[in-house]
């Protein structure tokens, strides 16, 4: 099994840079940032099926379409909020899970990189058809032909996302991977998305529920006309229904999940989720089948349900992607460290003969293996002198030492110094020791 995974699996090396935080705060900010994403891009997607779905139905009768114009109001506000909030989860994926990502951006290339430009069409479609919902009253044809292209861009978007993000989790596939169509393949694509559009229509019939159930929302034409309580009981409906139809699609997708992502820890929590579902299922079904009812209570247990129900789901996800990455960054982790032993023992090799070698203190060895390509006693080379260049840290061997790991910018009229974060403390030493005890000359 492990051999097999080691024929057709790409492992780099990585990219040894320290993080610029501690790594579990970058795992707190990426998943709590990404729900946070999610949660508008949920209902910007269900918003916009939502809105088409009720101006069709306002071509028969009218009140429906003044409610889809309101709707149409929240898709392009949510959208923006989606997009500034996208940004913190996709630093942080950046940089914790950096050739991961990269590997399947490179792998799924042109569709990925498409996102770009589907993305600029699709928000100008919403405003396009928002800003001309009077101009086009006439042709309706026309109307929601426009809509339907950002509904469908809607979908596309985040599929396209979806399958790379996927596509990471699965280096042993890399190897067989030719494009988007085949990242298509692999077992979990269809049932993770449409788990995540129901989920959309879920989260926005409970958002539109709480949105025009409030006090504050006034449009004659739709509260006289169709009335609150008829449309927060539509809206809880979809809560229903959606919710219901992930006690098909959740499993689907649980069973799909290649088996090397799935723990103990992962079940529980979607097992902790599901009772969270099913709680939801009970209280809507208690309170939908009564014919006169009061919204307040149910709308907040509703909404706390959820966000535990959410919070679960978001941690599952980030526990099965730890688990099914786990070998592969065993792997990489050795990989990484026999590529800097190759290095060391290359430059040991070459350049400094033996002969010498024997002679030359530690400190010395370490600055001819990895200064001195750079740096002469008194003469200028990539770097300043040393005569210069060690003047400065006369009494400071740990600015010398921090400098070295890590260095600054300072000369204008020189390139910048590259850092040595892969030498150990006590080669930090020996090399700091060498260069201010030397004399260098002037
Ligand atoms: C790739 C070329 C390169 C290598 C390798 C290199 N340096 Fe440098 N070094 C530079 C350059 C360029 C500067 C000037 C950078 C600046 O002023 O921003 C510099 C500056 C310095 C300085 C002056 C720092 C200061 O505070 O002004 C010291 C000391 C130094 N290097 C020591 C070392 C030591 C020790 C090593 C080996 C571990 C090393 N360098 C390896 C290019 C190099």
């Amino acid at each position: 099994m492990m051999y097999n995974l080691l024929i057709q699996m790409p492992v780099p090396k990585d990219i040894p840079l320290p993080l610029p935080m501690p790594e579990w705060i970058l795992v707190v900010i990426l998943i709590f940032s990404f729900l946070l994403h999610i949660l508008f891009i949920n209902l910007m997607m269900g918003g916009s099926i939502l809105t088409f779905w009720y101006e069709l139905k306002g071509i028969k009768e009218k009140k429906y379409d003044t409610f889809a114009l309101e709707i149409a109001k929240t898709v392009t506000v949510n959208k923006s909020l989606a997009v500034v909030l996208g940004v913190a989860p996709l630093l942080s994926i950046n940089v914790l899970y950096t050739i991961y990502f990269y590997s399947a951006n490179a792998l799924t290339g042109n569709m990925w990189i498409s996102i770009v430009p589907w993305v600029a069409a699709a928000f100008l479609i919403v405003y396009l058809h928002k800003y001309t919902w009077d101009k086009l009253s006439s042709n309706k044809a026309l109307h929601l032909s426009i809509l339907a292209i950002g509904v469908l861009s809607f979908l596309l978007i985040p599929f396209i996302f979806l399958t790379n993000i996927n596509l990471m989790l699965f280096p042993e596939e890399w190897g067989n991977v030719k494009g988007f169509t085949e990242a298509l393949t692999l077992p979990n694509v269809f049932p993770r998305y449409f788990h995540f559009i129901t989920a959309s229509l879920a989260i926005t019939g409970l958002f539109l529920a709480v949105y025009f159930g409030r006090k504050g929302f006034r449009n004659e034409g739709v509260v006289n006309e169709i009335g609150k309580p008829v449309i927060v009981r539509n809206m809880l409906n979809i809560v229903f229904a959606a919710t219901l139809l992930q006690f098909i699609i959740g499993p689907l997708l649980f069973i799909t999940l290649p088996g090397k992502g799935v723990s103990w820890g992962l079940f529980w929590v979607i097992l902790a989720g599901v009772a969270v579902a099913v709680f939801i299922l009970i209280i809507l079904w208690k309170y939908l089948g009564q014919a006169e009812f009061i919204t307040g209570k149910i709308v907040n247990k509703l909404i706390i349900a959820f966000t535990v129900l959410f919070i679960c789901m978001g941690t599952g996800r980030h526990i099965y992607r730890e688990n099914a990455l786990k070998t592969h960054k065993q792997m990489m982790a050795e990989r990484t460290k026999m590529h800097w032993e190759m290095v060391a023992k290359a430059h040991e090799g070459l350049l400094i003969p033996e002969e010498i070698k024997a002679e030359l203190s530690p400190g010395e060895q370490l600055f001819q293996n990895n200064c001195a390509v750079c740096h002469a006693a008194t003469t200028r080379l990539v770097g300043p002198s040393m005569a210069e260049a060690s003047q400065i840290y006369q009494n400071d061997i740990e600015g010398l030492k921090s400098w070295i790991k890590k260095p600054g910018r300072k000369r204008m009229d020189y390139p910048a110094m590259t850092g040595f974060p892969q030498l150990s403390n006590e080669q930090l030493n020996d090399i700091a020791t060498f260069v201010v005890n030397k004399e260098w000359g002037n």
